[in-house]
């Protein structure tokens, strides 16, 4: 039998670079090995409310990207969270098992609730977690690339499957985070401090969408903040800004970074950024173009629904069998 390995991404037409190297590509490079779900997580993109046709509209969008960026229907179960009702039923069972304290520790339901505050912030936001964790734990995951911000989420999951497993019998697969050691933090071009996000608050300059025309993404490597040590080196700490152009590279064309800094030994950053931008508007073009082919409503319904089918049928085999644990059925 195959490890099971799945990840799931909130439906966003404006998925980016970050998301691309940082989750999607481990995901995809792997998708043979393993007995492969990927998701579209519907239901956790309702803890900020959005105007129903565009939820809509960005689940396909996200689809087609997913596909576009190499995610193989006919190797990979694809589907949508809310199609599963198993999700919702497990996410409640497994609020039971958690503690108000381990949730509010979660770093990003104490930057998202900051955001939150003028009107009270939703339970939903804080729960988010524990459906997380049924994302996980209902198809018996073993594997779950996410990128470094999920990783706590991940964590908590282990933690709540082992005091269910301890309370009420063996019942959920253990599954452990896969965060690359390359990419797993694409960083924002203009400020390397941060993360590169979908909400960027510096004119989009530091963040690279997938759809970007391409002349624009090249432009925005040219112009990615670097440093005046005037020497191509991975050094996070001191030199953020070559680093992540650094990581970029490396993560497209599996170059490591030694190899890197031998090529460009006494040589300028204008010349390196080159390389990193081709690379890019390389990656970029070709999903842009599998973007198009796949950006077909009633083909993504099929896919989708017969996903939901498969999906469907692990999860309610691990609902019933946590019924059963807890005396429900
Ligand atoms: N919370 C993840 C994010 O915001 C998306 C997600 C939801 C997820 N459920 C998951 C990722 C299960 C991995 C596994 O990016």
């Amino acid at each position: 039998m195959k490890k099971v390995i799945l990840t799931g991404v909130r439906p966003s037409g404006n998925l980016t670079l970050g998301n691309y190297l940082g989750a999607i590509k481990n995901f995809v490079d792997r998708q043979e090995q393993y007995d492969s779900y990927i998701f579209i997580a519907d239901l956790h993109a309702i803890t900020s409310p959005k105007d129903p046709q565009k939820l809509k509209e960005a689940v396909y969008n996200c689809v087609a990207m997913y596909l576009a960026c190499g995610v193989d229907p006919k190797k990979t179960i694809v589907f949508k969270q809310s199609d599963v009702l198993e999700h919702g039923t497990l996410g409640f069972i497994m609020t039971f098992q958690t503690k108000m304290g381990e949730l509010s520790r979660m770093t990003q339901f104490k930057l998202k609730s900051q955001q939150q505050t003028k009107e009270g912030v939703d339970t939903g936001l804080f729960v988010y977690p524990t459906l997380m964790v049924a994302d996980i734990l209902l198809y018996n995951t073993s594997i779950v690339p996410v990128g470094k911000d999920q990783q706590q989420h991940v964590e908590l999951t282990r933690d709540l499957a082992e005091r269910f497993n301890k309370r009420y019998g063996q019942t959920f697969t253990m599954p452990d985070v896969y965060v690359a050691p390359v990419g797993n933090k694409i960083l924002n071009l203009q400020n390397p401090l941060e993360k590169m996000n979908k909400s960027d608050s510096g004119d989009n300059k530091g963040t690279i969408f997938l759809m970007d025309d391409i002349e624009v993404a090249k432009k925005k490597i040219m112009s990615a903040k670097t440093d005046n040590l005037a020497h191509v080196h991975f050094d996070e700490e001191n030199q953020p800004g070559i680093s992540n152009l650094m990581s970029i590279l490396s993560k497209i064309t599996d170059e490591d970074f030694e190899s890197i800094e031998k090529r460009y030994e006494g040589k300028g950053y204008g010349e390196f950024k080159k390389e990193v931008a081709e690379v890019v508007a390389k990656t970029l073009a070709e999903i842009q173009a599998k973007f198009k082919q796949f950006n077909n409503k009633d083909m993504l319904d099929k896919i989708l629904s017969n996903g939901a089918i498969d999906a469907q049928k692990v999860a309610s085999q691990t609902l019933k069998r946590a019924a059963n644990a807890l005396g429900l059925n």
